[in-house]
């Protein structure tokens, strides 16, 4: 396995618990450390438990040069990131790498597989990096969910496998028999717009449920039960129609940008894509929006009154989803950036992130992110992280809850109504009763429900 990251790891762990040995070799000596103590530098449901479980067998180790990974294998699996490029391509910079490094070492008739989202064409590229008639390389994208990502592995919908030569298709497929999934076999640039297709048919599925979501407040209908209407038509689904601030993390929006790119160099228009790209970011502004018209009302201020400027606004949640600790491009942050930029302070409570120990006090990975999103650091001087979710409530003017962790819905209303200087309550995940909170003395507002 070249690449113990998001996809690595619980790939790695889910080949260990099918019975296979595997050897995982991962680039950041910080990393590679935290690996060879027995720990897991990810946060990842059931991930810490298989890894033990493989040391303990005796068929997982780490290292920290790929070369010598793959010496005495016969399967090479390439994990490794294709972040963003400014013009929303795809970046292969560490792809190429990756191939330089174990070309010379691959064994003889062994199979390189690709499970990097990559550009259509770029399994060819790989081949032609390593360059060797006795080896094959093949295409077999992954569609596992950080914080399910193990669960997702073991339990796949599906796998997908490029390749000219079927054989090496159908041994790549093989590996995964006994978890039962329906194997596809097609040709690799196939298999590499499968997984384009894939995320941003879902990012289309999230971008159309929140669209509707805002048609619902428009019209006064409730978005929960349309999803009920519509989810029990078995051609639409329950799946993915969770409405919310918009969707983030480190696959749909790079993977919608890419996707663009593609289909505007081999000359597709493909305006559908752009208008959930802007939908996405649409989203962020209707959140804020929400915020700024239930203080309007509160308050009873004008419409031309600023609302936000010199308030504190608490918010619970900041990674892009719930079940990760993982920040990147996260909705929850374009949404705090947002309320900064109005003049505002925020006050954030996230169960993933602690407070630093040193000033300014914010998360490493925080300041990370915010700087990768191009956000100014000077927002970052109004917004401190708190470690308990009450203590970032006290004395707010409003809380606004981002992502969907569970012990958020365990809320205790009255204490927070207390702890609130206004009890303006913006749930951007639905998570809470609007029965409930109002009776608690709340001006609740929800996304797409009354
Ligand atoms: C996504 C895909 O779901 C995986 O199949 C794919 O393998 C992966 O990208 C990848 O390409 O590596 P992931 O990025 O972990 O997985 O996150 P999702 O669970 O898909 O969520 C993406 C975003 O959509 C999050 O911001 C989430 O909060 C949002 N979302 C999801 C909603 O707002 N509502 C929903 O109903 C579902």
């Amino acid at each position: 396995m070249i690449g113990a990251g998001h996809v690595g790891l619980p790939t790695a762990a889910a080949l260990v618990s099918l019975g296979h040995r595997v050897c995982c070799a991962e680039s950041d000596p910080e990393r590679l450390r935290v690996l060879e103590e027995g720990g897991v530098p990810i946060f990842e449901e059931g991930l810490p438990e298989v890894i033990r479980q493989g040391w303990r067998e005796g068929r997982l180790s780490f290292v920290g040069s790929a070369g010598s990974a793959v010496d005495d294998v016969d399967f090479t699996f390439l994990c490794v990131p294709t972040p963003e490029r400014p013009d929303g391509s795809a970046d292969l910079t560490y792809l190429e790498q990756a191939a330089v490094q174990i070309g010379p070492h691959l064994r003889s008739g062994s199979v390189v597989v690709n499970k990097s989202t990559v550009p259509i064409g770029s399994t060819r590229l790989v081949e032609q990096t390593i360059a060797r008639q006795d080896i094959t390389v093949v295409s077999n994208p992954e569609f596992l969910r950080e914080g399910t990502a193990v669960q997702d592995s073991l339990r796949p919908d599906r796998i997908v496998v490029g390749a000219d030569d079927q054989d090496a298709a159908a041994r790549v497929g093989a590996l995964f028999a006994s978890t039962g999934a329906p194997l596809v076999v097609t040709d690799a640039a196939t298999a590499e717009t499968i997984k384009y297709v894939a995320n941003t048919f879902l990012a289309t599925k999230l971008s159309f449920i929140n669209a509707v979501a805002g048609l619902c407040d428009a019209v006064g209908a409730d978005v929960r039960d349309v999803i009920l209407g519509l989810g029990y038509d078995r051609r639409i689904g329950f799946d993915f129609l969770r409405p919310g601030p918009g969707w983030g993390g480190s696959c749909f929006p790079k993977d919608t940008h890419a996707l663009l790119h593609i289909a505007k160099e081999a000359g597709f228009d493909f305006p559908l894509l752009q208008s959930v790209i802007d939908t996405n970011e649409a989203q962020t502004r209707r959140i804020v929006s929400k915020l700024e018209q239930a203080l309007r009302d509160h308050l009873r201020l004008e419409a031309t009154e600023p609302v936000l400027p010199g308030r504190s606004v608490a918010v619970w949640g900041l990674t892009f989803k719930a079940g990760t600790d993982d920040l990147r491009e996260s909705p929850a942050l374009r949404v705090v950036s947002q309320i900064l930029e109005s003049g505002a302070e925020v006050r954030a409570f996230d169960p993933t992130l602690r407070p630093h120990q040193s000033v300014p006090a914010l998360p490493v990975s925080l300041v990370r992110e915010w700087g990768a999103l191009g956000f100014p650091a000077s927002r970052l001087e109004r917004l401190t992280v708190a470690s308990e979710a009450t203590a970032a409530t006290e004395g707010a003017s409003a809380l606004l809850v981002l992502t969907e962790w569970d012990e958020f819905r365990r809320v205790d209303l009255p204490a927070l109504r207390a702890a609130l200087a206004e009890p303006v309550l913006i749930d951007a995940r639905n998570l809470l009763d609007p029965g409930a909170a109002r009776a608690a003395g709340f001006r609740y507002v929800g996304v797409g429900r009354p």
